[in-house]
């Protein structure tokens, strides 16, 4: 009993493992304090050695464990004062942030360049009326150019509208009716947003995009201002050395009307999947706003014109990254997303 406590409060002063190891010897080594107490069991009378000899183990494993107790609290001082030891006044490891994704990107650019030139930005709805997407555009009920604008009707069964009243918005245009409507000449507006159609998905079409329509209205708005404006923007978001070739087009809402291309940045021209082989991409839509729409929301033609365009927003990201398919933008793979 006498070993074990002095032993017991030895292991307690100990202030290091290298202590602790020492008082193992002196106390459990060959000829340690309790080995040779141990060996001199066999002067104790015979029938009193099995409880001696239990006692004297009992003692040994209170001694062993006391020890390797305090060490282990040793080694767990240690690795807390390793961890303690870091430098604190080192920078952290900065947090993953987020950031603009492309799409975002190019629409801050192009809302830019064209604040440079005065054209505001308006929003407007993506489930949209026949009216505003079709009649007020020149394009009734019966008209062909309905045909090249696969719809994508809301179901209204249950509500008092009648069928076919409700849609998702073919095209950004559905924006003119309504801002010529709210705001009296001369307006200039510009009005991103995504459109929706009924289209088989390939690598230049997918069934919902982004279009970035525009109007302007004052006296004496012509062709040439229409011509100059788009190509001050493509150049502007594509570089200078972009060429832009207009081309004769129908469009419902506008007399005279034309589709923009551009020379096709993912192959520089030679031909791709992309452009079709063609080494042009389509780019936008435009035109002087027709009579018949100046009209319907108000306006006199005979005091004022104005042009309309309506460009592939999505398109424009793709030509820009040089990205061979348009369905990359919305596909949310980090290693995508990462690059920009
Ligand atoms: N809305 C047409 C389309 O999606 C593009 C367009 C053409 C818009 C001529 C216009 C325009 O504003 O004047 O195909």
């Amino acid at each position: 009993m006498q070993i074990k406590n002095s032993a017991l409060s030895l292991v307690i002063d100990a202030i290091n493992q290298k202590e602790l190891e020492e008082l193992r010897l002196q106390f459990l080594g060959r000829s340690g304090k309790l080995t040779l107490a141990i060996k001199e069991i066999v002067k104790v009378p015979i029938e009193k050695r099995p409880e001696v000899g239990q006692l004297a183990n009992e003692v040994k494993r209170a001694i062993e464990e006391a020890i390797e107790q305090k060490i282990s609290n040793f080694k767990f001082q240690i690795s807390n004062q390793k961890k303690e030891s870091i430098d604190k006044t080192t920078p952290g490891i900065k947090p993953k942030i987020g950031h603009p994704h492309p799409m975002t990107l190019a629409l801050y650019d192009v809302v830019e360049i064209f604040k440079k030139i005065g054209f505001q930005t308006a929003d407007g709805p993506e489930i949209e009326t026949d009216y505003y997407n079709f009649e007020i555009l020149n394009i009734p009920k019966d008209h062909p150019a309905r045909d090249a604008q696969q719809t994508l009707y809301i179901d209204t069964r249950d509500s008092k509208t009648n069928p076919g009243e409700i849609i998702l918005r073919t095209h950004g245009s559905n924006m003119q009716g309504r801002i010529m409507k709210k705001i009296d000449h001369p307006v200039r507006a510009i009005y991103p947003g995504k459109v929706f159609r009924y289209e088989q998905v390939d690598a230049s079409h997918g069934f919902e995009f982004w279009q970035l329509e525009g109007l302007a209205v004052d006296k004496n708005l012509t062709m040439t201002n229409l011509l100059g404006t788009m190509s001050y923007a493509l150049k502007e978001f594509f570089g200078l050395d972009t060429q832009v070739k207009f081309v004769c087009h129908n469009f419902p809402f506008v007399e005279p009307g034309a589709e923009a291309y551009m020379s096709c940045t993912v192959c520089k021209g030679k031909g791709c999947s992309f452009c079709k082989q063609l080494g042009w991409v389509e780019i936008l839509g435009c035109g002087m706003i027709h009579r018949n729409v100046l009209k319907a929301v108000g306006y006199d033609p005979q005091k004022v014109s104005g042009f309309a365009w309506g460009m592939g927003l999505s398109r424009m990201i793709i030509l820009r990254y040089q990205m061979d398919d348009l369905r990359l933008l919305t596909n949310p793979d980090l290693r995508i997303l990462e690059q920009f």
